[in-house]
This record gives structure tokens, sequence and C-alpha cells, in this order.
């Protein structure tokens, strides 16, 4: 016996020899930042066995906590009545319905909320407190009390299954990832012209012919000409599959607020029923991307469709709101519809923007009749807004504005803070997306109560959403890429009170929300890490500084193209040509971001003097004139940058003066071609070299590539002044989007040799 007990001993000590006893206790960095922690002394230490009790009505959460810690941790607790507990209490004097306390002592942790949405959200704070990953029996927790409730009701992210579409496996993960960050209503896109997604059982030719496209676009729609993959594309969800989905996100808090796109974006249902388009002529779903001009028309059988295509969706989803869409719908097909002109004038409408409303106000009615309020996008304010819609505006802020002041509650979902299909990084290599530059700062410091309200009309504010548009998503790893981390910044817009918030304390807990990110095989954004160079003019030297958002680790760096692996610390000095590359290493200089390269290009124009004789628009002009002559050409891919200057439809004329005479033989720059954003190079340029005593005309040829390279060549000429007129293209031609407005002229730098 006294053997046994002897040799059980060695073996618990050998054992704990080769495993530690307990994890390292985490430094607590909830994300979102809740409104009060007093992190205090000593721990909780959580093993096997902890007693978990829960009142009735909490006791989803703490089931949801137990398997997670089983799953997780591989920890089962017990009901054995251990002096060890976890308390989960219903608190009415707790005065949020999402506001919850979580208190973490030595012996005891409590959980006090007033309705079971604040104790998951306690719960997901619990979570965060919790080692990453476990290689013991047992895990500390710091003690900590924390009382927090959010700053909005409506804590959002959207996704559109249209463009491309994704498993319910996905959803569910997407789902998950919101709850951590205690979003609580997703916002399920699920008509476009490119794919009907959502099984409408009255009508089968949505599931046979709406949820397929014959192909898809290859490339940017920039690139001209349009190119196609030649492989169908598409799938839809089953009414078994949205109702396994509406389930999921209910044990995650979370309402889902499926989109029925109307009166536009409804190609794919016109092409399988031709007859609810004004024509009635067939179309196929559409296969690239865009604004289409088949829209419903407003029929009496269209809204009979509608209204059953409502019917079903209604009875799958419990949430109080539908999204109908209402945006991006031309009005072409009905200026030219016999029936859409009658309709205006039998109902009084003043115009196409009337009957919009009206077909959106119409819709309301059978919405409401049903229990359920409609949400639209912001062109539901044209032509009179509908009764009882909540708006949501994307268009910038100034539809949430309008609507607000109409005593309407809106959401907040602005393409320049919320739109997730953005480019979130500079770097040349970073995948094909929509367009624009929306980083995670950017995100992070955006304010959803617009200036222009007053405190009793931000009431009608109910939060924001960020959109996740994946024309350019091809698949679920993309969709991650996009989503996240800016979907963690917007967690704490919505969620934490704007005096707590401080970006680089974010950057600091994302560093640790990342590697759970990481556990969960999310394919995040990981830019922290990213390097950022800016060339530094000091009365005439010139110098590159090198920057990254997290300060954790150091930047090593090379001017020779050679793998960086010299350590920064001051701006390096530039006196010739080169080529940086930086990257950040960790201590086993392993590289934790992408490497960074710039090309700097030590031309004769690098630092002359610049004038143009008109401003850059505000939008595209962060680099100013200088940018021009910086030796830093722009982005092969993008203008949104801080080499690009943008002028809208204006002629411009460019000075530039060196200070001592100067032999030169070229002059070379490139305009940005995109004629989807209305963006044209112009047709010619005139420069003229010393005031005019030589003056060089040269067309610029039109290319296919996203820049056209202008340039001219001549024997070497001393010069002290070079004027370029660079005219604006004219007017956009017919058939192309922006037909008859002035394009924008994008130009780059300016390289003088
Ligand atoms: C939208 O981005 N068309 C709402
Ligand atoms: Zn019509």
């Amino acid at each position: 016996m006294k053997t046994h007990l002897y040799l059980k001993f060695l073996i618990i000590i050998l054992l704990a020899g080769c495993r530690p006893e307990i994890d390292e206790i985490i430094k607590p960095s909830i994300i979102p930042k809740p409104l009060s922690q007093e992190i205090g002394t000593g721990y909780f230490i959580f093993n096997h066995d902890v007693t978990i009790i829960s009142e009735p009505e909490l006791q989803e959460v703490s089931n949801y906590f137990n398997l997670y810690l089983k799953e997780n941790y591989n920890f089962k607790l017990s009901n054995n009545n251990s002096t060890k507990k976890i308390t989960f209490k219903i608190d009415d004097s707790i005065n949020n319905d999402e506001g919850y306390e979580l208190n973490v002592s030595k012996n005891d942790i409590t959980i006090k909320s007033k309705y079971i949405k604040g104790a998951f959200y306690a719960v997901q704070s619990l979570l965060q407190l919790l080692p990453i990953t476990s290689v013991s029996d047992s895990i500390k927790i710091p003690c900590i009390k924390i009382k927090d409730h959010p700053r909005f009701k409506y804590r959002g992210l959207h996704l559109d299954v249209g463009r491309h579409f994704f498993s319910v496996d996905f959803i569910k993960k997407y789902i998950d990832l919101m709850a951590r960050l205690k979003m609580n209503t997703f916002h399920w896109h699920l008509t476009e012209d490119q794919g009907w997604r959502i099984e409408i059982k009255k009508y089968p030719k949505l599931q046979e012919i709406a949820a397929y496209r014959k192909e898809t676009l290859v490339g940017h729609y920039n690139d001209q000409p349009h190119q196609f993959d030649g492989k169908p594309y598409g799938g839809f969800y089953t009414q078994e599959q949205i109702k396994e989905v509406v389930a999921y996100a209910k044990t995650r808090q979370i309402t889902i607020i499926p989109e029925i796109e109307m009166p536009g974006h409804s190609q794919a249902a016109i092409a399988a029923y031709p007859e609810l388009g004004c024509s009635g002529k067939q179309v196929e779903v559409a296969t690239k991307w865009g604004v289409f001009d088949e829209v419903y028309c407003p029929k009496e059988s269209t809204f009979k469709f509608l209204e059953d295509v409502i019917d079903e969706v209604v009875a799958l989803f419990p949430g109080k709101y539908i999204h109908i869409g209402g945006d991006e719908a031309p009005k072409t097909n009905w200026k030219n519809c016999a029936h859409c002109q009658k309709l205006i004038k039998k109902e009084g409408l003043k115009d196409e923007h009337g009957l919009q409303s009206y077909f959106i106000a119409r819709m309301e009615k059978y919405i409401n009749t049903k229990g359920k309020q409609i949400i639209g996008w912001d062109e539901i304010l044209e032509g009179g807004l509908a009764p009882n819609a909540t708006v949501m505006s994307w268009r910038g802020t100034s539809g949430a504005v309008q609507a607000a002041k109409e005593g309407h509650d809106v959401i907040l979902t602005p393409g320049s803070h919320c739109y997730f299909d953005h480019y979130q990084s500079e770097n040349e290599n970073e995948p094909l997306a929509i367009g624009g530059f929306l980083p995670l700062e950017k995100v992070y410091h955006f304010n959803p109560i617009p200036e222009e309200l007053t405190e009793e009309e931000s009431k009608y504010v109910l939060g924001a959403q960020g959109n996740v548009w994946t024309e350019y998503m091809q698949n679920e790893k993309q969709v991650e890429y996009m989503a996240f981390p800016r979907a963690v910044a917007l967690s704490e817009v919505v969620w934490s009170s704007p005096e707590h918030k401080n970006y680089s304390d974010f950057i600091n807990r994302l560093e640790q929300y990342q590697k759970r990110l990481d556990q969960l095989e999310v394919n995040y954004a990981n830019h922290i890490y990213s390097v950022k160079g800016e060339l530094i003019n000091s009365k005439g030297n010139l110098a590159y500084q090198l920057s990254t958002t997290s300060s954790s680790y150091p930047i090593y760096y090379s001017t020779d193209k050679s793998f960086p692996s010299q350590l920064y610390s001051t701006p390096i000095t530039v006196d010739t040509s080169m080529h940086i590359k930086a990257v950040v290493l960790d201590s086993k200089k392993t590289a934790l971001g992408a490497i960074f390269e710039q090309e700097i290009n030590l031309h004769k124009g690098v630092g002359v003097s610049i004038a143009i004789d008109k401003e850059p628009h505000p939008a595209y002009n962060a680099g100013g004139k200088d940018a021009l002559i910086n030796g830093i050409s722009g982005n092969n891919k993008r203008y949104g940058d801080r080499e690009w200057l943008g002028f809208s439809g204006e002629d411009i004329e460019i000075t530039i003066e060196f200070d001592k005479p100067t032999n030169i033989n070229s002059i070379a720059t490139r305009f940005f071609n995109g004629n989807g954003q209305w963006i044209y190079p112009p047709k010619k340029v005139t420069v003229y070299i010393n005031n005019d005593i030589r003056t060089y005309v040269a067309d610029v040829s039109v290319t296919n590539d996203l820049t056209t390279k202008f340039a001219i060549k001549f024997k070497s000429t001393t010069v002290t002044s070079i004027r370029l007129k660079i005219p604006s293209y004219g007017i956009i031609p017919e058939g192309k989007q922006g037909a008859g407005h002035k394009p924008w002229t994008f130009i780059d730098e300016i390289i003088i040799k």
C-alpha cells in the first residue's frame, strides 16, 4: 500500500515536471472595451473542481460556456458543490437590456444581467480572460470587476451572398465571430442581379434559374475589355438551412435581417420570371458587377409575386425587420413603360422617383401587416419616405441626417467608414478589391452620430454596420480577410463609450485578439506589423521614414534589394536612387508582416518647386502638389494613395521651376484609367520648356491598361522651367458609366531626366 502511494506521488511529480501546473496569467485585453473594469489582485483558478450554477432563464448561456470549456480546454465543470463557484444570476436592477456585471474573485465568478443577452456578453468578456490555449489542468483568471453595456443597440455586420455564395458552415462561423464581438445583428443580403439565394417554394424558377449565372467577370470591372471565366456559378439556401442558421444565430444572441432587394438589383429574379420586368423580355442572370436597368415593373402581378415572397420570408425570420433594399434602381425602363407612366398619372405621382416611393410604401404597408418593419438603403428617401421605415445610410451620412430629422430610425453604414469591400492597405500586393481605401484606424475613429444632429435627433441613430459586398471576394478566406480585423474595430465603435476609445490601446488589445483569431483559423488581414514609409524633405535633405502600427517588434531594412537585415532606428538618408525593403521581424528573425518595398527615383525634378493652377479634389490630394515630384510613383493598381492627385473635370496647368539651370532630355508621367469610376486620361499634353521657347505637343494614346503613359524625349537642353498643360478628357461618351458628365483626371509623378 505504502509503495503504491509513493509511486503515485512520484508519477505526479514527474508529470508536473514536464507540464506546467498553471498557464501564464492573461492581461485583460477585452474587445470591445468594457464601460468600466477594475482589475483586482490575485486570480481565480479554474479547474475541474468548479461548480456552475445558473438561474433557469440563463441556463442556455451557462451551457454555452460549459461547452466552450469542454471543446477548447477539455474541461467539464462539475456539479459537486465545491466551494469554488461560477454563478449566473438575473438582476433586475441592471438598467440596460444588454448590460451585465462580471465579478471574478478568488473563489467565485458571478455574472449578473437583466436578460439572457447580458449574460451572453458577460461570457464573451470572460472568454477573453481565458488563455488562448491551455497546456495544464488549471486556468488562471485575473480578479476583475466589470460593469458594461453597449453604446448602441444596433451592432451589425452584413454579408452579400448574391455576388458570391458561401456555405452554411461559413455563415455560422461568421455569426460566431460576430457574437464574440458582442455584435447583435446579421444583415443577410440574399438577392442580387447575379444570383437569388433563398428558396421560395412558390416560385421554383428562383431556384432553377435565378440562383445560377452562366459565368463570372474575371479581374476588375475597370479592366477592359471585360473577360469571363466561362464557368457556371451559383447556389441557394434551402428553407431548412435558413431555419438552421436562424436557430444557430439565436443561441449567439444574434438577430438576422434578411434583405430582399426591390425594385432594383433584381435582374436574377426577372431572368427567372421575365413578366416581372417592364418589357417582359428574356434577360440573363447578370455575369458582371454594376447597376442594371432591369428592375421590377410595379404591376399588380409583380406585387403579388413580392408579397408571396415576403410571406415565405417572414415565416423564416423571427426578427422585427425585413430589409427591402431600394438602392440603385435606374428609372430608365420605368420612363419607357406605358404601364409605369399610366400608374404615375393615376396615383398623382411627381415622376419616377415618386413611383419608387409608391413602390416602397406599398410594400411597407404589406410588410407591416405581417407585424414587421422595413429597412431600406437611403435611396428610399427619394420621392418621400415610407411612413414607418428605418433608413440605412450608405451614400455618406446625409441620408441619416435627413431621416433622423424626419423622425425615422437610422443605421449608419457610410461607404467612407463602413464598407469593408474597400482596400485596407496601400500595399501594392493587396488582393484585388473594388477600390477606395478604408484602413483599420479610420474604422476605429468612426462616430456613428452625425454632427448635424441635435441630441434629441441623435436618439434616432440605432447604431452602425459594416458592409461586406462580395464582388471581389470569391471565397470564404477572402471574406475573412476583408471583414477582419475591421469588424473588430467596428465592434468598439458600436459598443464602447467614445471617451474610453484609444487607438494605440486598441492595437495592443488587437495583438492579443489576433492570436484568438489564429486559433479560430480566421484569415484576417494582419496589417498591424505592416511597414509604412514616408519621404521627408527637411530643407532639401531627403530621408525616408519607416513606421508600423504596433511598436512591439523592430523594423529591419535594406536599400539594395537584399532581405532586410539592418535594424531601423532613424530615417534613411536618401542621396541617390534606391530600392528600400523593410519588414518587422520577431526575436527569431521571422517576418511578422509582408515585406514593404519602395523604389525611390531621385530624378532631376525631385525637391524642386511646383505649382498647379487648380487645387486637386480634397479627397485625392493626400500627398499635396509635391507628391508629383517626390521621387515616388503612385500605386500601379489604385489611385487612392498619397501619390496620385485627382482633378474633377478641370483643365490643369503645372509649372515646375528649377533652382538653377538644369540639363534634361526627357519628361514622363502617367494618368489613371478607370472608366467605371469616371476616370479618363487627357487626349494630349502640351509641354512648354523655358517659357515657350520650345513647345512639345504629344498625344496620349489610350491603352487598355489601368494607367496610360505620357513621355517625351528630346536633345539635352538646359532648362529653368517647364510647364505642362493637361486638358480634361472632355465629356464621358454615351454608353459609358457617367455618360454626359465631365470625367476625373488622375496624374502621377512627373519624372524629369
Ligand atoms: C449599396 O452599396 N448599393 C447599398
Ligand atoms: Zn413598367
